[in-house]
C-alpha cells in the first residue's frame, strides 16, 4: 500500500466525521488558521539574519485569547516545550471542543545540533545520511515540543543567483527525488505518532526554484512538460514517502500564483499524486495574491486559495476572518471547508495529538539537545559534504611535517557563518570554527590573520595576513559568503567572492607559497581565478556546528573527501541558469562562429554537476549494456588506482537521442557510492526500467519512445565511458 493511502484510516476518519458534525463555521475556519506570535518589542526581523539568538531578546504576544475563541488551529515560530505546552493547554482545556494545536517551525538542517546546509549534505550523494540527520533534527525538535517541520525543501534549483539554492538538493531531478524521500523518511519515521518524529512539509510547491533571473519570489514561466518531468518528481517522491503536508509557494506559474493554483494543488497534488495530507500556504502567500494582481482584496485572496486547494492559511488571517462570510454568502461550498478541515484534523490525529497533546517538557528538551551522538553525526555529515575541487601535486592532505601553517580569511574564525541560513534555533556558541578545528588537529604552529572582511566596501589592509603567510610553509585561506548571503531573499547578481577576498588571495598567491583555498558559501560561486591559481580547493559550504573538525579531518587526511557537486559552477554569472541536463540546440557550440555559445567565455561550466576529486584516483573500464525483458542493465568496473582508500560516486547518465519533444542531452538515472581500498576494483551494475526512460510529450502523455539511447558511466556528468542501446516498439509497449 502506498504511503499516502496509509494516511487514511477508517477509525480516524470516523472521529473526524464526529468532530466535524459538532463544529461551528468559525471553529472550522480556526482549524485552517496558522498564526505566528506577534513581536511586541525587541530587535527587527532583519537581526535574525545576524544573530541566531536574537529570538531570545524579543517580547512576543502569543494571542492566547484567540486560542480560547477557537480561531487558531496552528502556530509557527513558537520555540521551546514550555511555551508550546502553555498554549496547547489552553487549546485542549479551555476551548469548547478541546482540539489540540499543531506547532510548526523551520527545522531545515538541524534544530540545535546544526548540520550542513541541505545543498552541502546532498554533495555526499548519500540519501541515507540525510535521512539520519533529519531523524536527529526531528528528535531534537520534537523534544522541544514541536510537531511539524517546514522541510524538506525539494525545489529543483538551476540558478546560482537564487539564494535558496542552499536549502535544497541542487539541480538534478533524480538525485533531488532520492533526497526528498530520505528527508521525509528521516523526519517522519514509520509512525507520525512516535514522539521522536515530526510531520514533514514538502516545499515550496511548485517550481519556486525557477524564478526568472534567480530573483527570489519572482515569476516562473515554464512548459507544463518541464513542470512534470523536472520540477514535480521530487514532490512526487516526497508524497510517495508519506509527506503529511505540503507548502504552496510564493511564485506564480505561467501566470497563476502557486498559492491559488487549482491545477497544481488539486488536479496534480490531490489527484495525480494521491496526496491525503494538508497544504499550508507560505508566509502570507495568500495575502500576497493581492499585490500579485490575482485577487482584489484579502477576502478574494482567501477564496481563491481555498478553492484551489490551500488548506491552511499561514499568517494572512484571511481564512478565520473571511471563510464564514464566504460560506454564508454561498461563494464557497461548506464541503470545500469540510474537506480542508478534515485534512488538517487527519494529520493531528495521525500525530497522536488528541491522545498526547503535550509532546515534551523542558527537562526532556534540554536532555535531548546536542547529544554526543548528534555531534558525531554532525561531524560525519560535514566531512561527507566537502568537495575537493583541485589538488595540484597532491598538496592535500597536508603533511604533518609542516611547522608553521598560516590560516587566513574572514571565514576562518566565523562560527555564525558556519551555520548557514535557517539556523535561528542554533547557536554560534555550539560551533567549532575552521580555525579551531585546524588548531586541534595539528602540532604545527597556526598563525591566524583575518585578512579582510567578507563584504568590505573600504580599502583593505592585508599587512597582517602577509606577515602570517610569510612565516608559514603553507597558506590556508578561508573565503566565501556570510550566512545571510544565501537563503531566503538573498539572491545575488554577482557570483564572485564578495568584497576584497579575491584581492587578498591574489596578494597571498604573489608570495609563492602553497595556497589552499577553503570555500564556505551557500551557492555555487564563479571563481575562475581561484580555479586557475590555487594549488588546492576545498568546497566546504556551510557545515554546521562541526565545521572545524570536519574541515581539519579532510585537510590533514583523517578523512579522504568523496563529495561531488550537485550544482554546476558557472564561469561567470552570465551563464546562469546553467545545468548539465540541458537540451541541445540546432547549433551546438563548435569553433564555427554561428553556433550557440558566448563570444567572451566558455559554454561549459567551470565545474560540472557530479564533479569532485579524491586523494586517490579511480579508473572506469568494461562498460557493458544489455537489454532484456523491459530492463536495460548497465555495468562497469571501477578501480582505485591510487595509494589510499577512497570513496567514489559512480554516476549513470542516459540520453534519448531523438524525441518527439527535444530531449536532454543526458540525465542522471543512477548512482552508487563505493569505498575501495588501494588497487581494489569492483563491478557495478545498474538496472534501468524501460518505463523510467520516458517523458511528457506534446499531448502531455507520459511516453517512452523507441529509438537510440546513449549511456555514460563515470565520475561526473562531463566524463565517462560511453555506450548505447536501442529500444524497439516492442520494448516500449
Ligand atoms: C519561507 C518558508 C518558511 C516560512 C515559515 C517563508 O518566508 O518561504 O520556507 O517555511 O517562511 O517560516
Amino acid at each position: 500500500m502506498n504511503k499516502q493511502a496509509q494516511l487514511l484510516r477508517p477509525e480516524i476518519e470516523a472521529k473526524i466525521d464526529a468532530l466535524l458534525s459538532q463544529m461551528t463555521l468559525l471553529e472550522k475556519a480556526g482549524q485552517l488558521t496558522q498564526l505566528g506570535p506577534t513581536m511586541l518589542e525587541g530587535v527587527g526581523v532583519d537581526s535574525f539574519l545576524d544573530d541566531p539568538e536574537a529570538m531570545q531578546k524579543v517580547k512576543l504576544d502569543y494571542h492566547e485569547d484567540w486560542i480560547r475563541e477557537g480561531v487558531v488551529g496552528s502556530y509557527l515560530g513558537v520555540q521551546g516545550a514550555e511555551k508550546i505546552n502553555r498554549l496547547q493547554k489552553i487549546a485542549v482545556e479551555e476551548t469548547r471542543l478541546g482540539i489540540p494545536l499543531i506547532f510548526g517551525l523551520d527545522v531545515i538542517h538541524g534544530y540545535r545540533t546544526m548540520f550542513p546546509i541541505p545543498l552541502a549534505e546532498a554533495c555526499s550523494w548519500e540519501p541515507d545520511l540525510a535521512r539520519r540527520t533529519a531523524e536527529v533534527a526531528a528528535r531534537e525538535a520534537s523534544a522541544a515540543g514541536l510537531h511539524w517541520t517546514f522541510a524538506p525543501m525539494v525545489d529543483i534549483a538551476r540558478d546560482a543567483r537564487w539564494g535558496r539554492i542552499a536549502e535544497g538538493a541542487g539541480e538534478d531531478t533524480f538525485l533531488g527525488s532520492a533526497f526528498a524521500a530520505a528527508r521525509v523518511q528521516g523526519f517522519q519515521g514509520d509512525d507520525l505518532a512516535d514522539p521522536q518524529h515530526v510531520a514533514a512539509c514538502a516545499k515550496h510547491y511548485i517550481a519556486y526554484g525557477a524564478a526568472v533571473a534567480g530573483r527570489d519570489y519572482n515569476t516562473v514561466e515554464m512548459a507544463v512538460q518541464t513542470l512534470h518531468d523536472v520540477y514535480l518528481p521530487p514532490f512526487a517522491s516526497a508524497a510517495d514517502a508519506g509527506a503529511a503536508t505540503f507548502m504552496s509557494a510564493f511564485n506564480d506559474l505561467n501566470g497563476v500564483p502557486t498559492s491559488a493554483n487549482r491545477y497544481t494543488l488539486t488536479d496534480i497534488l490531490r489527484g495525480k499524486l494521491g496526496f491525503n495530507g494538508f497544504v499550508v500556504s507560505d508566509w502570507n502567500s495568500i495575502g500576497e495574491l493581492v499585490p500579485h494582481g490575482h485577487a482584489a482584496d484579502r477576502k478574494d485572496a482567501g477564496k481563491k486559495a481555498l478553492l484551489a486547494g490551500v488548506d491552511m492559511d499561514m499568517v494572512t488571517e484571511s481564512y478565520r476572518h473571511d471563510i464564514p462570510e464566504l460560506v454564508e454568502a454561498g461563494v464557497i461550498p461548506m464541503s470545500v471547508v469540510d474537506e480542508a478541515v478534515r485534512r488538517v484534523l487527519r494529520v493531528k490525529f495521525l500525530l497522536g495529538l488528541f491522545d498526547r497533546p503535550f509532546r515534551s517538557d523542558a527537562e526532556t528538551e534540554s536532555a535531548a539537545l546536542l547529544r554526543p551522538a548528534h555531534l558525531d553525526l554532525a561531524r560525519e555529515a560535514a566531512r561527507r559534504s566537502i568537495v575537493l575541487l583541485k589538488n595540484v601535486g597532491g598538496l592535500l592532505p597536508l603533511k604533518q611535517a609542516a611547522r608553521k601553517i598560516a590560516v587566513i580569511g574572514p571565514l576562518a574564525d566565523s562560527p555564525f557563518d558556519m551555520l548557514g541560513s535557517w539556523s535561528f534555533t542554533g547557536s554560534r556558541r555550539d560551533v567549532v570554527s575552521i580555525l579551531g578545528g585546524i588548531q586541534s588537529a595539528t602540532e604545527a604552529e597556526v598563525l591566524y590573520a583575518r585578512g579582510c572582511d567578507i563584504d568590505d566596501k573600504l580599502p583593505a589592509d592585508f599587512a597582517q595576513a602577509i606577515e602570517a603567510a610569510s612565516q608559514a610553509e603553507v597558506v590556508i585561506v578561508v573565503v566565501g559568503e556570510s550566512a545571510k548571503m544565501s537563503g531566503e531573499a538573498a539572491s545575488r547578481m554577482n557570483l564572485g567572492l564578495p568584497g576584497h577576498q579575491e584581492d587578498l588571495l591574489k596578494a597571498l598567491k604573489a608570495m609563492g607559497k602553497p595556497l589552499v583555498v577553503v570555500l564556505s558559501n551557500g551557492r555555487p560561486l564563479s571563481i575562475p581565478w581561484i580555479a586557475e591559481n590555487a594549488d588546492a580547493i576545498l568546497e566546504t559550504w556551510q557545515l554546521g556546528v562541526q565545521a572545524g573538525p570536519a574541515v581539519a579531518d579532510v585537510l590533514f587526511g583523517a578523512y579522504n573527501p568523496g563529495g561531488k557537486l550537485v550544482t554546476s559552477f558557472p564561469y561567470a554569472v552570465g551563464q546562469c541558469p546553467i545545468y548539465y541536463n540541458r537540451t541541445s540546440t540546432g547549433r551546438p557550440a563548435t569553433e564555427f562562429w554561428f553556433t550557440s555559445k558566448y563570444i567572451d567565455g566558455p559554454v561549459a561550466p567551470l565545474y560540472p554537476f557530479g564533479f569532485g576529486l579524491s586523494y586517490t584516483t579511480f579508473e572506469y573500464a568494461d562498460l557493458e549494456v544489455r537489454k532484456a525483458a523491459g530492463r536495460v542493465t548497465v555495468s562497469a568496473t571501477v578501480k582505485n588506482t591510487g595509494a589510499v582508500a577512497g570513496e567514489e560516486v559512480a554516476q549513470l547518465y542516459v540520453g534519448d537521442v531523438v524525441g518527439s519533444r527535444v530531449r536532454p542531452i543526458k540525465e542522471l538515472k543512477g548512482f552508487q557510492k563505493l569505498l575501495l581500498a588501494p588497487g581494489e576494483s569492483r563491478k557495478l551494475t545498474f538496472e534501468l526500467k524501460v518505463a523510467d526512460l520516458g517523458f511528457h510529450n506534446v499531448d502531455m502523455q507520459y511516453v517512452v519512445e523507441p529509438g537510440l539511447f546513449k549511456v555514460w558511466v563515470g565520475t561526473n556528468s562531463a566524463e565517462g565511458l560511453a555506450g548505447e542501446f536501442w529500444l524497439d516498439e516492442a520494448d516500449v509497449q
